[in-house]
């Protein structure tokens, strides 16, 4: 067993991240010293299958454990299923001793977040993250948010965790879509944030073997470098941090409307924010920004990852741009209703717009043209320049 700490730095806020391969003995034994009076456990259904057995009857040792587990997806990050656990929690004798530990994805992250955060004003939140896109993306940050009836990610708050926990092995039962999606967001640290890694990314793309142990921890610490270089200066990713949004902007929107069409079997965020940097790119080198070569670059990378490189079947340019309307970037730069605010590239690494508001106005036209361009024409061709 191996057993490493990295601080994650958010402005002044501080909280430690543990990771290893087989520890989850060693991350029982620290979570039993929070001195909880209760573990409320917020999971899915998938992830209490699979590992519940690691983590739960250990836990149940130190204090009563709670499970609150719903059906996976994105779905689960909504007012009612929040309603629900919150009220489960206290009816069952959560105290402000207790402690929320999010165990799954960062779909349960997230509404472990919320739920932390709002019970009795706030108590104790410890991860442990199961997917590559919690323990690489969601769990390094203070955000905590579930889902309106119209777009993700509109509701909700900062929470700080006390700490995270990853074991690596809990990843080895992901499938290819779901261990893909966070390498996707790593991709997106080193295409938007640390060039610089971008020949080693492609070394271990090109290894093959995405799963292993070894690969896993050198895109976590990847990740956390990433992240933290600027979320250190930004711990709202209300400035500097919203270059973390590279790709998110028609990623969401795609997202959102393929889980309409065919939820949890759909498409992943991070493919779905890869998809999302494919247009960014090309919006990028439309307005003076990056080259062709640099977009050639970001195809390369999704192709190595294995993400789609067309809008997905079946969903509309018209239903994707609406989207896109909605985006909740909106409220951070006044664009007109022509326009939506997005993070565009000057160069790989470089944002236009200032260091402390990386997002541009682009025109509604361009984002929509773009994502037509990345449609699978009659022909069956894709990836137009
Ligand atoms: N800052 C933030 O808070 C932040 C950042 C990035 C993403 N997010 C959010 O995270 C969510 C996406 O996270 P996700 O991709 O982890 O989704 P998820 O939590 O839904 O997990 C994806 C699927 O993997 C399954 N799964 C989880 N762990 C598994 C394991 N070890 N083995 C096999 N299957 C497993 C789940 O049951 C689910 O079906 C989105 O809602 C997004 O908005 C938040």
């Amino acid at each position: 067993m191996n057993w490493n700490t990295h601080t994650i730095a958010l402005g002044g806020t501080r909280y430690p991240y543990f990771y290893g391969h087989e520890c989850m003995g060693r991350i029982i034994d620290s979570i039993a010293g929070y001195d909880a009076d209760r573990f409320i456990v917020v999971t899915d259904d998938n992830v209490l299958a699979l590992h519940g057995e690691s983590l739960l009857p250990r836990l149940g040792e130190h204090a009563p454990v709670q499970v609150l587990s719903l059906p996976a997806g994105d779905g689960m990050k909504a007012l009612p299923n929040l309603a629900a656990h919150l009220e489960q929690a206290i009816a069952s004798g959560a105290t402000r001793r207790s402690v929320v530990i999010a165990f799954g994805g960062g779909v349960p992250g997230n509404l472990a977040g919320v739920v932390a955060a709002l019970l009795f004003r706030g108590v104790r939140l410890v991860h442990i993250p199961t997917t590559t896109v919690a323990a690489m993306d969601s769990v390094i940050s203070l955000k905590q948010a579930i889902n309106s009836g119209s777009g993700k990610n509109h509701i909700g708050t900062y929470h700080t965790p006390e700490a995270v926990y990853l074991d690596v092995a809990l990843l080895r039962t992901l499938e290819g879509k779901q261990l893909r999606s966070g390498l996707c967001e790593a991709t997106k640290n080193c295409l938007a944030i640390r060039p610089q890694s971008i020949s080693d990314l492609r070394r271990v793309l090109a290894d093959g073997d995405l799963a292993s142990p070894s690969t896993l921890l050198w895109l976590l610490e990847e990740s956390l470098e990433a992240k933290i270089s600027v979320t250190e200066r930004d711990r709202y990713e209300q400035k500097a941090g919203l270059i973390l949004e590279y790709g998110h902007t028609v990623g969401h929107a795609v997202e959102i409307c393929d889980q309409r069409l065919r939820g949890a079997e759909g498409i992943s965020h991070g493919e779905a924010v890869m998809f999302g940097m494919l247009a960014a790119a090309r919006i990028s080198a439309a307005v003076g920004g990056l080259t062709q070569d640099d977009v050639s670059m970001h195809d390369e990378l999704a192709y190595a990852l294995g993400a789609p490189v067309t809008v997905p079947d079946g969903l509309s340019i018209a239903d994707v741009v609406n989207a896109v309307r909605l985006d909740n970037k909106r409220g951070y730069l006044p664009v007109s209703a022509g326009e939506a605010a997005m993070v565009v590239l000057d160069e790989l690494g470089k944002p236009m717009g200032s260091r402390d508001l990386p997002l541009v106005p682009v025109p509604m036209d361009l984002v929509e043209e773009t994502v037509a361009g990345l449609r699978v024409d009659r022909h069956g061709l894709s990836l137009q320049h």
